[in-house]
């Protein structure tokens, strides 16, 4: 896009909704970022269907960075990640799963990502989504950027989907909010990797 990004980047970054007509572009750009190829079915329903979050990152007019995240209710989290939260959130607990998150590889490190990420969560804040209570996505245990940028946001390792795209290991990692910090299952669960380390949650408002 640009040889040369500003130091300043971050100042001109807009935000806004992603659009049908920004698909050709973000299907450059997830290809750029993520190993999966996403059907063009993908692609519509993050541009159209409300049940997303997808935000766009813009500098002087063209798409740097963005996040796609679905609000679901916790009946609809997939088994594989069925402990994100403890059995003691109600039924109509909701959660948001990030989908993706990604920066153009020159505008990284201007605190772009961490600008959507917290866009993010300020969506979860507003009164309307007051049934949310956390945010997990899944990240190869191969992409230590992306490992430690969300560590450093208060993301935990939560546990390991080893069958997933061949020798690559997925972990999913949770930001939680609520009166429980960790939920026990949680913590039980993520006691079991040997290998990685595990601390508790930030607690939230509830
Ligand atoms: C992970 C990813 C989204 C982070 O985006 P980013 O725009 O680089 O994120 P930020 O700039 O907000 O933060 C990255 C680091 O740069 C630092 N940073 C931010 N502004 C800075 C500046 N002006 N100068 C120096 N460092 C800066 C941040 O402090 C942060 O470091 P930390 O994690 O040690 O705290 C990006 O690396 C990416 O797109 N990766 C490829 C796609 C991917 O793997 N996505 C995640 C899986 S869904």
């Amino acid at each position: 896009m640009t040889d040369v990004v500003p130091t300043t980047a971050l100042s001109e970054i807009k935000l806004r909704l992603l659009c049908h007509d920004d698909i050709e572009r973000i299907k450059v750009l997830c290809g750029e970022w993520f190993p999966i190829e996403y059907p063009d079915s993908w692609y519509h329903d993050i541009t159209s269907n409300k049940k997303f979050f997808s935000l766009a990152a813009t500098f002087r007019g063209g798409i740097v960075g963005m996040i796609v995240a679905e609000i679901k209710s916790r009946t609809k989290v997939h088994k594989e990640d069925g402990d994100i939260l403890a059995s003691s959130f109600p039924v109509d607990t909701q959660v948001a799963y990030i989908l993706s998150l990604g920066v153009v590889k020159e505008f990284r490190k201007h605190g772009i990502g961490s600008l959507l990420l917290d866009s993010l969560k300020e969506h979860i804040s507003t009164t309307a989504q007051d049934h949310c209570k956390a945010i997990y996505l899944h990240v190869l245990t191969t992409n230590n950027t992306a490992i430690h940028f969300y560590e450093n946001r208060d993301f935990k390792q939560h546990h390991y989907l080893p069958e997933f795209t061949g020798k690559h290991r997925i972990c999913c990692a949770v930001f939680c909010r609520g009166r429980a910090s960790l939920p026990r299952a949680a913590l039980s669960t993520a006691e079991q990797c040997e290998d990685r380390q595990v601390t508790t949650v930030q607690g939230g408002r509830d």
